[in-house]
């Protein structure tokens, strides 16, 4: 599977200079908080160091030259399955400007290939609102069991 973007829309993994961007991109889906350069520096380090695991990419605009959306694959490490690895779709966001051009569909397709061709996972689960059911029904995912969570 390649997925395809519209022109000039291009995915990559994150990088360094990407903070702003990504501060605005991701309050569209909650409150991102006081992210200092030295934090997003040391987060992004250890991304990168453990890169088997934290696997976050954006799409850019390039003509605009900003981040217009982001998403993550975490991959587990598994015991059970013998030792099989399961991919966590997390944070997604896209843009307002850019919500309803599909690239919420392209990002998910991209993540999930990812998962699964690159990383070997043999399922990708992810968590959402109510909302969001039909759009990743869009995105070939199904209701699968409930998520539970308990906060401190
Ligand atoms: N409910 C039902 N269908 C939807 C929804 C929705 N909430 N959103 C989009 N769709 C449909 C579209 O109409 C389209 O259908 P079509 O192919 O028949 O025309 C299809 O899903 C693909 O839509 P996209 O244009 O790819 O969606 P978009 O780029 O706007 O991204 C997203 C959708 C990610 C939900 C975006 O609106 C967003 O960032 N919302 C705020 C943050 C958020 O809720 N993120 C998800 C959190 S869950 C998580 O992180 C695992």
């Amino acid at each position: 599977m390649t997925v395809s973007l519209p022109e000039g829309f291009e995915f990559r993994p994150i990088s360094l200079e990407d903070k702003k961007d990504l501060v605005k991109v991701l309050s569209v889906l909650t409150e991102v908080g006081n992210v200092t350069d030295a934090l997003f520096e040391e987060l992004y380090a250890y991304w990168q160091k453990n890169s088997d695991t934290y696997n976050p990419i954006v799409i850019y605009d390039t003509k605009k030259q900003q981040v217009a959306a982001t998403g993550m694959l975490l991959v587990e490490q598994k015991l059970i399955h013998a030792g099989a690895k399961l991919g966590h779709i997390e944070d997604i966001a896209v843009s307002s400007e850019y919500q309803g051009m599909k690239l919420g569909k392209a990002l998910i397709d991209k993540l999930t290939e990812i998962a699964i061709e690159d990383k070997g996972c043999y399922k990708t689960v992810l968590y959402c609102a109510e909302k969001n059911v039909g759009f990743y029904e869009k995105c070939s995912y199904k209701r699968d069991g409930v998520e539970m969570s308990k906060r401190k």
